[in-house]
């Protein structure tokens, strides 16, 4: 292309050209690039179409030549670079619609196990090794296995109504106070097979009903695992050693535990158990607060008169038993310092919780 006979700005508006159209990303700026360098005003065509005219005769023929070649080339240039973009429109419209329905659709979000069911899942692991099993009572229970079965005297304040829910039409109906009526039931069923199976041993979670009024520690609703085990010359150092066993798999090994003397009806002796605080250590803090030690649970050996009311040989069997509340469990180990939030079911607080994911 012969460009020496035309101004250097067109040259080097030439020499810029590939660049602008390169710079085009849609047909708009195509369609201004074509207007700046071949419409019919002001653009360099025109400019061109000017110099040409004003040429001396003997020129014309050669510097129209150039300024044709030139035209042509941009045309043809602006001409590629728009189909190319009109294909690349086409499928990016293309892809917005396509559906492929052999791909798999996109997953809702997905749910998981409530916390609490996920530390009873654990302590269910934890026991299961040693050879316990899963049983379950139902809530609706009677006075017979909620108290009359796990020796609990008439006049037991438990019993009152100010504590405990009673069914208004069954008046020896009521909502189970503790998972401990779930002992009085399995010894009654596997009592006449006690012999052949060398013993009892199992592990009972379920929900648990107080006429607690609702605060941030304290809920009329709440979960129990009920642990027990029965077999011949059980002894305190069986439960003690369990029990040390179970709150290390639970907290680490640097767990220990403490027993202190206390009081239920259903067993003798009976204890309460403390953990060294697994959040300080021991050292003291807001959730021990300042104890050093947390209690975990009541526990103790099987009264005699449990097993005989459940038609058990007392001289010949003997065991523990063992009963923890999981909300407080769960509240200390994830340092939640309200225990509504785990009835409340807020997404946050169980995404929070590792529950959802
Ligand atoms: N049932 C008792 C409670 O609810 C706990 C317990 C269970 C104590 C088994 C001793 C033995 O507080």
């Amino acid at each position: 292309m012969n460009l020496h006979l035309l101004p250097p700005e067109i040259e080097k508006a030439h020499g810029d050209f590939a660049g602008h159209l390169e710079a085009c990303a849609d047909l708009d700026a195509v369609m201004r690039l074509k207007g700046a360098y071949l419409g019919r005003d002001g653009s360099f065509a025109a400019r061109m179409i000017d110099i040409l005219k004003a040429a001396p005769k003997e020129q014309k023929r050669e510097l129209g030549a150039a300024i044709n070649a030139l035209k042509n080339k941009w045309e043809e240039s602006l001409k590629a670079r728009q189909s190319a973009l009109e294909e690349l429109r086409r499928q990016r419209a293309a892809q917005a619609q396509s559906w492929d329905a052999t791909l798999p659709p996109p997953l809702p979000p997905r749910g998981a196990l409530h916390p609490l069911t996920r530390l009873i899942d654990r302590l269910v692991g934890i026991f299961r090794p040693l050879g316990y099993h899963v049983e379950e009572g139902p809530e609706a229970e009677t006075e017979a296995h909620n108290f009359d079965g796990l020796n609990i005297p008439e006049d037991h304040p438990a019993r009152g109504s100010a504590d405990t829910f009673y069914f208004k039409d069954h008046p020896k109906m009521l909502l189970r106070t503790h998972t401990s009526p779930v002992q009085v039931r399995v010894l009654k069923r596997l009592a006449p097979v006690i012999e052949q199976k060398g013993g009892v041993r199992f592990l009972a979670p379920g929900r648990v009903y107080r006429k607690d009024e609702i605060d941030p520690t304290h809920s009329p609703m709440f979960h129990q695992v009920e642990g027990m085990l029965v077999g011949r010359g059980i002894g305190m150092h069986h439960l003690k050693g369990t029990l040390d066993y179970a709150i290390k798999a639970l907290f680490g090994p640097d767990a220990a535990t403490r027993f202190r003397p206390s009081y239920f009806p259903f067993v003798e002796p009976g204890c309460e158990v403390d953990a060294r605080c697994p959040l300080c250590g021991g050292a003291g803090c807001r959730v021990c607060k300042g104890a050093g030690w947390v209690e975990i649970l009541g526990a103790g050996l099987v009264h005699p008169d449990v097993l005989k009311f459940a038609g058990i040989d007392s001289d010949t069997w003997s065991g523990f038993a063992f009963g923890m509340g999981i909300e407080r469990i769960a509240m200390m180990v994830s340092q939640t310092p309200d225990l509504r939030l785990f009835f409340e079911n807020d997404q946050r607080f169980l995404a929070a919780m590792g529950g959802l994911d």
